[in-house]
C-alpha cells in the first residue's frame, strides 16, 4: 500500500505512508463489521500475504448489488493472482449470502484491472463518463458485473 501506482487506481482516503498501524486498524475494522455487509479477505501465497480483496454490500433498493475492490502488491503483479483472488471471493459471496450482482468500476484507463475482471467471467456493461476526480484528472469508469447463476 506504500506505492503510488496502487493507491492511484484506488478510491482516495487511504494513508499515504501506510504504516503498520494503518494496516492494523483496517483488520480490526473488518473483524469488527457486520459479517453479512463485508466480505473481505487477505490474498495470500504460500501463507504469505501479498493483497487484499473485499466486497461490500450496498444500501437500500441495492441491498443485494455488492461493489469489490482488490489489490495486490507490485512483486507479484502478473502471476493471475488477482484473477484467482476475485474468482474465489465471488464464489463465496454468491454461496454465503443473498447477493446477486457483485460490481466493480476500475477507471478507463486501468487495463489490467479490466482483464482481471473480464478474465474471471465479469461482463462489461459500459462506460460512466467523468464519473471521478482522482489526482486532479477527470476520468471515466468502466462497470464490470457478475450475476449470480
Ligand atoms: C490490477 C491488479 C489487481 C492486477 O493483479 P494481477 O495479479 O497482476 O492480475 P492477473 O495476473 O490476475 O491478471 C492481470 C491481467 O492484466 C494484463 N495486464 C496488466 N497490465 C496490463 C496493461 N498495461 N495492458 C494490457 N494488459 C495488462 C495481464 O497481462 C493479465 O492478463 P493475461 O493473463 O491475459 O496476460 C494489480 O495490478 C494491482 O493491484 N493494481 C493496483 C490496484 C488496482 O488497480 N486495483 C483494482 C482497482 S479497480
Amino acid at each position: 500500500m506504500n506505492n503510488k501506482k496502487i493507491l492511484d487506481n484506488l478510491r482516495d482516503g487511504l494513508p499515504f505512508p501506510y504504516t503498520e498501524k494503518d494496516a492494523e486498524e483496517y483488520i480490526l475494522s473488518v473483524l469488527s463489521s457486520d459479517k453479512s455487509k463485508t466480505f473481505a479477505f487477505a490474498i495470500t501465497l504460500d501463507d504469505k500475504v501479498i493483497g487484499s480483496i473485499g466486497v461490500f454490500r450496498c444500501e437500500n433498493i441495492h441491498s443485494r448489488t455488492a461493489e469489490m475492490g482488490y489489490y495486490i502488491g507490485e512483486p507479484y503483479w502478473g502471476n493471475g493472482y488477482a484473477t484467482s483472488a476475485v474468482r474465489q471471493t465471488c464464489k463465496y459471496v454468491f454461496e454465503n449470502s443473498d447477493i446477486i450482482r457483485i460490481f466493480a468500476t476500475p477507471f478507463a484507463h486501468n487495463v489490467g484491472s479490466c482483464r482481471v475482471l473480464e478474465k474471471a467471467g465479469f461482463r462489461y456493461e459500459g462506460t460512466l463518463h467523468c464519473n471521478a476526480v482522482k489526482n486532479g484528472k477527470i476520468l471515466d469508469m468502466k462497470m464490470y458485473a457478475l450475476i449470480k447463476s
